[in-house]
């Protein structure tokens, strides 16, 4: 705080103190006058009301004073009165990396050890799940779920199922985590309305779905020059660009006919945004190990 600034919150403390202190002193000896029946004189509603005279409780009195006396000691004690440091010399900034050693002191140790083991064996380590949990519920929640079962409406893929779009492995998943993936789905109206209800139904004969044939074989032809760039051959995708499998029934946006029809005709740009630098490469370890650990749980079904 500049000089300046530091006077003019002087002046105000001073001012505002020493006017509410001067009242404070003042009104309880301010003689008012009063009528021989202890009332001012003033009526309201045509005299039905007559305003009276009390002097202030003794305990509201000792409550002010008491006010005055604790805005002193603060002001004396603590930074306040413009850029007086305070006889404590407390400062916010001070306190707050106080606590953030201390805390990195408990959790430095605890850190060495699970940053030291491979992302499986944090997957199966309780504590490092206990930490990874509170990451993953502060910072993936809001699209994979609180879960991990994720959420079609964008594109978050279910973390639970041994299903990937870019690859299982730690490493892969690491990736994904640090980087970020996006996936492009182009939108593909423009081959006409039949056309892209040929292809719905033969996405859906791809999954083992209930599918009209002739459509299905109509569709399959356009499948065969459009579709198996980046979905492969079989539909089977490719996680290289992190197109999905449509011959398993896992959707990542649904997998009704009207569903599928939306992510053909519009096209799905789904974004996964990159963790770097936003979380360390410790925080990084530790996802990395939870998603494995959903991946592979038991209770898949259970909700
Ligand atoms: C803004 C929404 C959003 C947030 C927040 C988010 N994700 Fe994602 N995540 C996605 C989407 C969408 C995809 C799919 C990307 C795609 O389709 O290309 C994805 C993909 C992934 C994948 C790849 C899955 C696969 O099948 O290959 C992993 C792993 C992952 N996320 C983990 C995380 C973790 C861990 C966090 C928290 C640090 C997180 N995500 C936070 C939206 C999000
Ligand atoms: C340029 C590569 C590319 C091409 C070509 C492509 N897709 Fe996709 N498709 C993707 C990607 C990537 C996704 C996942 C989008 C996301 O992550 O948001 C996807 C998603 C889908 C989905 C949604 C799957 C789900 O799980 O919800 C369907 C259905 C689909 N594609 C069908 C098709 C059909 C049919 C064609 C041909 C007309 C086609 N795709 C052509 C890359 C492609």
């Amino acid at each position: 705080m500049s000089a300046g600034w530091s006077w003019w919150v002087i002046v105000l403390i001073v001012f505002n103190l020493g006017v509410t202190f001067f009242l404070f002193v003042w009104a309880p000896r301010a003689k008012i006058p009063t009528l021989p029946d202890g009332t001012t004189g003033h009526v309201w509603a045509h005299g039905a009301l007559r305003e009276g005279m009390h002097r202030l409780p003794g305990w509201w009195i000792l409550i002010s004073l008491a006010m005055y006396v604790a805005a002193a000691v603060y002001l004396v004690l603590y930074p306040g009165f413009g850029n007086t440091s305070g006889l404590l010399d407390w400062t916010s900034h001070r306190e707050l990396a106080q606590a953030t050693a201390a805390n990195d002191a408990k959790l430095d140790p605890v850190l060495q050890r699970l940053t030291a083991m491979s992302a499986e064996q944090a997957a199966r380590d309780p504590q490092a799940q206990a930490l990874a949990m509170r990451l993953f519920i502060d910072n993936c929640t809001a699209c994979h779920g609180r879960n991990g079962f994720g959420n079609p409406l964008l594109g978050a893929p279910n973390m639970t199922d041994a299903d990937w779009l870019y690859g299982g492995s730690a490493d892969e998943i690491s990736t994904s985590i640090r980087s970020g993936r996006s996936g492009v789905m182009p939108a593909w109206n423009a081959l006409g309305a039949d056309t892209v209800k040929n292809l719905v139904q033969y996405v859906l004969s791809l999954s083992g779905q209930a599918h009209d044939v002739g459509m299905a074989t109509a569709g399959e032809a356009v499948f065969k020059t459009t579709c198996i760039a980046c979905h492969g051959p079989e539909g089977k995708g490719n996680p290289a660009l992190g197109a999905p499998n449509l011959t398993d029934d896992v959707w990542l946006y649904g997998g009704t006919p009207a569903a599928i029809e939306t992510s053909i005709d519009q096209g799905r740009q789904g974004h996964m945004p990159a963790w770097s630098p936003r979380l360390s490469d410790a925080d990084i370890h530790l996802l990395t190990a939870y998603v494995l650990h959903l991946s592979n749980r038991a209770d898949q079904t259970a909700r």
